[in-house]
């Protein structure tokens, strides 16, 4: 057991090779929380780390007892009015209008394995031995309330996850304020904040910031994750590099309103909070209801912020992601999105899945467009029935027909969204999220089913579920195009208002649950305007996700290196897409546009039809090229290797699990005159093995590509060397390494 209970000491050691968690039953029966990190050797009492100091003026549990003040002892689930002046964990409103809480220990339980969590995402175990999990149970005898926390240790992974659960056990409501997943005190505020931010088409740029004495924080209030900020932070120690130091990531398996908080206080300590944003949110808790919070995992390294990203990468692929395609390689798709918009017919369909099947391409993706009176973003969102004026043999027509042809259909929806001109909201108005006497805003001329409301999720399950099973469909992209506002069900009373935006994620996961049950062969795609809601609630239910509307070559290297901080490369959905390019007005050439596509699930986002013979011949390369090496792209281990947010020049590696096969991307910006002699050091190799580098048809061994670096400058003589000419801005290339042993 990776958990052990001290008795005596009544302290809680969750450890495994690599990690150590430790908190203790307090002598006024709450939880302390004592050190994370490193592993260290377990003993049976660790109570010298308890921070106690009497310190004037504090405020202090017990007369007599300067030393045990909640204002500086680190705490497990901290809450708000009994010394503590920091931001709680939970808060709650109380019958006699008090918000004082006092949770008190009352039993355990440490069992193998993993508890599913209803109705929410969470990480999983495929036999119990790869986790050990501990239950704590405290109750708040004055209002009748029992608070479980839920820990999580992984075995082989430097992991921990937690989670909440609360249950109303008296007959009196009580009012949840605030309940987040994680609370971390930390003893001190030496470090950096890493965060992934951005908007839409510039999605998970990182940001780092030195922790400053008060609040730091991020969060969503869109009703998705969003492209603004992604439900994930990480504390670095200065210094800590991608390659060394001390780093601590967490993620928090959610797809609506987040809050992730450090704050930091003038003694100099830090309170890590995440979970759902408080703002928006408030649930009453009648007697004997339960509420559970979603999932937060937190992943430890001492090895940098590459360790790290590798952890969060084998976790949420291989215990995170689920179905048939978690271990599939994904399939090369057309998508028709960018060659034709709104405007096509399903002549031109047939053509391009004729043609993309030619070039050797997988799947045929018909996006937007197909269905209700949609020929522009104005209409039809909601009728989810096929437009048969552009499309005469409707969707299981054209899919059998698409198939027939050799290659897979795919359809893109977007089905938690309505035009006010479509027969859906002519029929019920009712079911869009709308404030009583308020104006109601539009996002991209739409509006917001209340997923809130069975009736509606039910609704749109029996028309998909319909659609779907007549026709041959092999993947969904799974869209969202607008935040939320004005948000209010009429389905529910007016005290219930607060619950809206966590009910809505509870249909929308309710309905991805539904689908991937009834179908499991079909792979799902989220997409929300591009990435604005990759994260790791989505890959629960649709193991990729579109990554960002931006296909620009350049763009994507900072979009999709960003990503990896926490996403695994088998999760990005990424395409080759027309030059110039449409959100860029880049032009690129289309190696480089494949050369970065590749590490993602690949496609293409162009207008097949109209390729040049050079082009078609180069896309026939690229796809065999991508079939033959994907498996690697897509689940080797990845190193970034150096960063497109502080240099020209970007790379970033993927390694097989035996070390024999590797594949290096290098990308340069811009072309610089007379540069100096150009090299990036390799990860992941094995020393001993003697390499063949593609371009250059010479052997290596591992050691000396890891420490005297792959040769990268094109302006050189000799065999061992770069191409010889110089080939200006935007240039790529890829190393294919091969062990000849
Ligand atoms: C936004 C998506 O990100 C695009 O790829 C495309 O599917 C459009 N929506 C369609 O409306």
């Amino acid at each position: 057991m990776a958990i052990k209970y001290h008795e005596n000491s009544k302290t809680f050691h969750l450890y495994n090779e690599s990690i150590s968690y430790i908190f203790k039953v307090l002598e006024n029966n709450q939880l302390g929380q004592l050190y994370f990190g490193n592993k260290i050797k377990d003993r049976d009492n660790f109570d010298h780390l308890l921070e106690m100091q009497s310190r004037t003026m504090s405020v202090c549990i017990y007369e007599n007892n300067p030393y045990f003040s909640l204002e500086h002892i680190k705490q497990e689930y901290p809450t708000y009015g009994s010394g503590d002046m920091r931001y709680p964990a939970i808060d709650i409103s109380q019958k006699n209008g008090g918000k004082v809480l006092n949770f008190e220990f009352v039993s355990f339980k440490i069992f193998k394995g993993k508890k599913t969590l209803n109705g929410l995402p969470a990480t999983y175990v495929e036999n119990a031995d790869e986790a050990d999990s501990l239950e704590i149970t405290l109750y708040d005898k004055l209002i009748e309330t029992k608070l479980k926390l839920l820990y999580t240790i992984y075995n082989e992974l430097p992991v921990i996850t937690r989670s909440v659960n609360i249950e109303n056990c008296g007959s009196d409501d009580i009012k949840l304020n605030r309940i987040m997943s994680l609370n971390l005190d930390l003893p001190d505020m030496d470090y950096e904040m890493l965060e992934l931010t951005g908007a839409w088409a510039r999605e998970r740029h990182i940001k780092t910031r030195k922790l400053e004495q008060g609040i730091q924080s991020i969060y969503s209030m869109r009703g998705c994750s969003s492209a603004n900020f992604n439900p994930f932070i990480a504390l670095k120690r200065e210094g800590c590099t991608e390659y060394k130091g001390e780093i601590i990531g967490f993620s928090l398996i959610y797809s609506g309103n987040f809050l992730a908080q450090v704050d930091v206080d003038t003694y100099d300590t830090s309170r890590v909070s995440l979970g759902i944003n408080p703002h928006g949110f408030e649930w009453i808790l009648k007697s004997d209801e339960s509420f559970q919070t979603p999932e937060a995992v937190i992943v430890y390294s001492g090895k940098g912020i590459n360790d790290m990203s590798q952890t969060f990468h084998s976790l949420y692929q291989k215990r995170l992601a689920r179905g048939k395609y978690r271990d599939e390689v994904r399939p090369i798709l057309v998508n028709n999105w960018e060659a034709t918009y709104f405007d096509f017919d399903e002549e031109k369909l047939i053509s391009f899945a004729e043609k993309s099947k030619s070039l050797g391409a997988e799947l045929f993706v018909l996006d937007d467009g197909w269905f209700g009176n949609r020929n522009n973003s104005k209409s039809g969102l909601g009728d989810w029935h096929p437009n048969l004026e552009k499309i005469p043999s409707g969707i299981d027509g054209l899919s059998k027909k698409i198939n027939k042809l050799g290659i897979k259909f795919g359809l893109w929806i977007e089905p938690e969204m309505v035009n006010k001109d479509s027969e859906l909201y002519r029929n019920h108005p009712e079911w869009i999220l709308q404030t009583p006497n308020r104006n109601l805003s539009q996002g991209r001329n739409q509006y917001v089913l209340d997923f809130s409301n069975n009736e509606v999720v039910d609704y749109i399950y029996d028309t998909l579920k319909n659609l779907l099973e007549k026709s041959e469909v092999s993947y969904i992209k799974w869209d969202m195009n607008r935040s939320m506002s004005e948000v209010y069900s009429l389905a529910h009373k007016s005290e219930d208002q607060g619950k809206i935006m966590h009910k809505y994620i509870l249909g929308l996961y309710d309905l991805y649950e539904r689908l991937i049950n009834d179908f499991p062969n079909i792979l799902f795609e989220s997409c929300a305007s591009g990435g604005s809601r990759f994260d790791p609630g989505m890959l629960y239910y649709a193991p990729q996700a579109w990554t960002s509307d931006n296909t620009d070559a350049i763009e994507r290297l900072k979009i999709q290196y960003g990503s990896s901080i926490v996403y695994p490369i088998s999760s990005m959905g990424s395409h080759v897409s027309a030059a110039p390019n449409e959100q860029m007005y880049r032009n690129t050439p289309l190696d480089t546009r494949a050369n970065v596509a590749y590490f993602g699930t690949f496609g293409y986002e162009l207008d097949v039809t109209n390729l040049s013979e050079d082009e078609e011949k180069i896309i026939i390369e690229q796809i065999k090229f991508m079939k033959k090496y994907r498996d690697i792209f897509q689940f080797g281990k990845f190193y970034r290797l150096s960063s497109p947010f502080s240099s020209n020049e970007t790379s970033w590696m993927v390694v097989s699990e035996d070390k024999k096969l590797a594949i290096v991307g290098y990308y340069r910006v811009l072309q610089k005159v007379n540069q100096s002699f150009r090299r990036v050091k390799l990860l992941g190799l094995d020393p001993n093995l003697e390499y063949v580098i593609s371009t250059y048809d010479y052997k290596v061994y591992g050691d000396e590509l890891m420490n005297v670096g792959l040769i990268t400058s094109d302006y050189s003589s000799g065999k061992y060397r770069g191409v010889g000419k110089i080939e200006g801005d935007y240039l790529s290339r890829l190393y294919v390494l091969k062990s000849i042993s």
